[in-house]
């Protein structure tokens, strides 16, 4: 079997949510990191409490919600400028730097994003990154009212691009979503970007456990799922490779 279409998760994959931190740490000094790390952790949770909930509301809803709360329990002052300024990031977040290099060497296939972002945060973020030129197609959840890992989130896939599970190879640095996609019957590359040895390393480094680590071991880390990715790469640069190699 061939892969007819390698479909990204966004932030986290393709683009380094990490990246916020350059604008989190202009704003807060002292605080980048841990408004970075508690940010991202409490933006995600949302998406899946507010899906179990059903209380829909937008990844940009979400995302701003989830920076006023850290803020909040960090004790910093902000007002409704702060969070635009903050939230404009989103907008503009770094691509990994393989990524360019890797999307043109699978240029022969269906290449989109499906992602948990809101279309109109994804199209600008495509846009300002230049993606818009090599992607066929940009497909957010908005339309299923319900977030990745969320079965129906997936099935957008075949229906936006008509291309069948089997002929997918669906691809993601965070081990919730290539979980989710596994169960729902993709073939799936999980992108380890964090190797367990690296985890260990730094957690024995010293005793103050640094709120990136936090990060990499609730975050970073394959989950206890019951289900695991068909492939274990370590940068997207080793896609093409999966792709060539995959069902020969
Ligand atoms: C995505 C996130 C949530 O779907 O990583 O792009």
């Amino acid at each position: 079997m061939t892969i007819k279409a390698v479909v990204f998760d966004a932030y986290g994959t393709l683009y380094d949510v990490q990246s916020v931190a350059a604008v989190t740490e202009e704003t807060f000094p002292g605080y980048g990191e841990i408004i970075t790390q508690v940010w991202r952790i409490k933006q995600l949770e949302y998406s899946w409490l507010r899906s179990l909930m059903r209380r829909y509301e937008d990844f940009s809803v979400l995302t701003r919600e989830s920076l006023a709360y850290t803020l909040r329990i960090l004790g910093l002052k902000y007002d409704d400028g702060v969070l635009t300024r903050l939230m404009e990031k989103y907008l503009h977040l770094d691509l990994y730097p393989d990524a360019n290099a890797a999307l043109a060497a699978l240029k022969n296939r269906k290449l989109a994003i499906l992602s948990n972002g809101s279309t109109d945060m994804l199209n600008a973020l495509v846009r300002n990154s230049g993606l818009d030129r090599v992607l066929d197609a940009t497909i957010s959840i908005d339309s299923k009212r319900i977030f990745k890992p969320a079965p129906d989130a997936y099935v957008l896939i075949e229906e936006k691009l008509g291309v069948q599970p089997s002929d997918v190879l669906f691809v993601s640095s965070n081990p919730w979503d290539a979980c989710g996609a596994k169960s729902f019957g993709l073939n799936v590359a999980w992108i380890e970007r964090v190797t367990p040895e690296a985890m260990a390393q730094a957690c024995v480094k010293s005793e103050m456990i640094a709120p990136l680590t936090m990060f990499k071991a609730i975050r970073m880390q394959m989950d206890e799922l019951g289900v695991a990715p068909d492939y274990r790469i370590h940068a997207l640069s080793e896609l093409p490779g999966v792709v060539a190699a995959h069902g020969s």
